[in-house]
């Protein structure tokens, strides 16, 4: 990677953008053909993903620039259908860009399935005696992914819960396993599948449910950026920041919106890199429920001793290079190797980024014009193409909806009919 700093991205052609993009992550051009939908995902290669396929369906992948990610410049693709998200994020990064970008912080990558018991008289005693057989399950486990234990991952812990529910009290027993660069459902529940009579076993009771936790909450990335007030737009820009940020962590009407501006960042970059989203959101939701049950912001922000806005994120991050549509997508390759990612942890931290910056971006907004006159000018662009304006006649049907405040297919086609006739 050259650099992710490619100011003026968006006034480019697309084909002069992929070119860029191209050269400064060092991949060949060639290589990003299969972002052309005609040469993506094929329909017989899709037919292998999932079934009764009819067809494909095409999303704009956009690349965000500016970011800096533990000191490597890196630029992120995102696949979104909303406008504003991609530059919301860019700018985030250039303002994160000044004073170091985002670093951040990982567990190591702990994935868990759970072991439902049921009918188990004495779940005390249960939980001591699969406690004391940890050694034997976990090897059960272990043998059932060889390739995993020689990459020098596996099965780390058994751990033993009891369940209080209304009908009964379930004893739960969590395998815990480092599945290295996979997301790890398919080696988890290989595992939990195979060790679960044993379990039923030794606790004396009936084995029902064996699957993994999308509450991935022993592999969390953490990052953290410096966010520089001169660049956000003064002091006060930045006391209002700490205020929106302290009303999301106080009020679960506003976190909900908070955090679903953090996913419109994390869901985009997971997409397209051909990961699983929902296991991302399911893990995303189960964390902003905090230990006191209360659901709340999943970032904190706050000023620094120079004034400036440092903010963080900690998410659990279950995504993968390994497996699944990362390998099958010929999109998904081409995204990984725009972001130059070699382990699925660096790709946690390029997404758990994306979010902060795409947080942030959305607070600014709101905290200073709102966001509807950038989401308008974006919306009024759409509209401008989808009437049929093409090279610079975009710009000039962009101008008119916006001081005629009419962004309507119906004056876009007026205007781009005047704007002909008078050629
Ligand atoms: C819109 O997709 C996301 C925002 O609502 C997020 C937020 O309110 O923080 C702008």
């Amino acid at each position: 990677m050259t650099t992710s700093r490619l100011a003026g991205l968006r006034d480019r052609t697309v084909e002069e953008r992929r070119q860029l993009v191209a050269e400064n992550a060092g991949v060949e051009l060639a290589y990003l053909d299969v972002l052309e939908p005609v040469s993506g995902l094929r329909v017989e290669q899709a037919d292998h993903l999932i079934e009764n396929v009819i067809g494909v369906m095409g999303l704009p992948v956009g690349v965000a620039t500016n970011f800096t990610v533990n000191g490597r410049d890196v630029l992120v693709p995102m696949a979104t259908e909303e406008a504003s998200v991609v530059a919301a994020a860019s700018n985030a990064a250039r303002i994160a860009r000044v004073r170091g970008g985002f670093t951040t912080s990982s567990t190591a990558p702990l994935m868990q399935a759970q072991v439902q018991v049921l009918d188990v008289v004495d779940p005390e005693a249960a939980r001591a005696r699969l406690l004391e057989a940890a050694d034997e399950i976990l090897r059960l486990a272990n043998d059932q992914d060889p390739v995993l234990t020689g990459l020098g991952g596996g099965a780390r812990e058994l751990l033993v819960r009891l369940v209080r529910s209304p009908v009964q009290t379930y004893v739960v027993a969590h395998l815990v396993v480092d599945v290295r660069d996979a997301m790890g459902a398919n080696a988890v529940n290989t595992m939990a599948e195979a060790v679960a009579a044993r379990v039923g076993e030794v606790a004396g009771g009936r084995p029902l449910l064996r699957i993994l936790t999308n509450k991935a909450d022993l592999r969390v990335t953490r990052a953290r950026a410096v966010f520089d007030a001169k660049s956000l737009g003064g002091a006060e820009v930045v006391d209002n920041l700490v205020h929106a940020a302290a009303l999301a962590e106080a009020d679960p009407y506003r976190a909900a919106t908070h955090n679903k501006g953090i996913m419109n960042g994390v869901t985009a970059v997971v997409l397209a890199t051909g990961n699983d989203t929902r296991a991302v959101e399911a893990g995303a939701h189960s964390h902003a429920v905090g230990p006191d049950g209360r659901y709340t912001s999943l970032s904190h922000y706050e000023k620094d001793a120079d004034g400036n806005l440092v903010g963080v994120l900690e998410l659990p991050m279950p995504v993968g290079l390994v497996g699944g549509a990362t390998k099958a997508h010929p999109v998904a390759r081409a995204v990984l190797a725009i972001l130059g990612v070699t382990t699925a942890q660096q790709l946690a931290d390029v997404v758990v980024a994306t979010g902060l910056a795409q947080n942030l971006a959305a607070m600014r907004a709101l905290a200073t014009e709102g966001i509807q006159r950038g989401h308008m000018s974006l919306h009024a662009r759409n509209i401008a193409v989808t009437a049929g304006a093409s090279g610079d006649e975009v710009d000039k049907v962009v101008a008119r909806l916006i001081s005629d405040r009419a962004i309507r297919s119906e004056h876009a086609e007026r205007v781009l009919a005047e704007l002909r006739g008078a050629r």
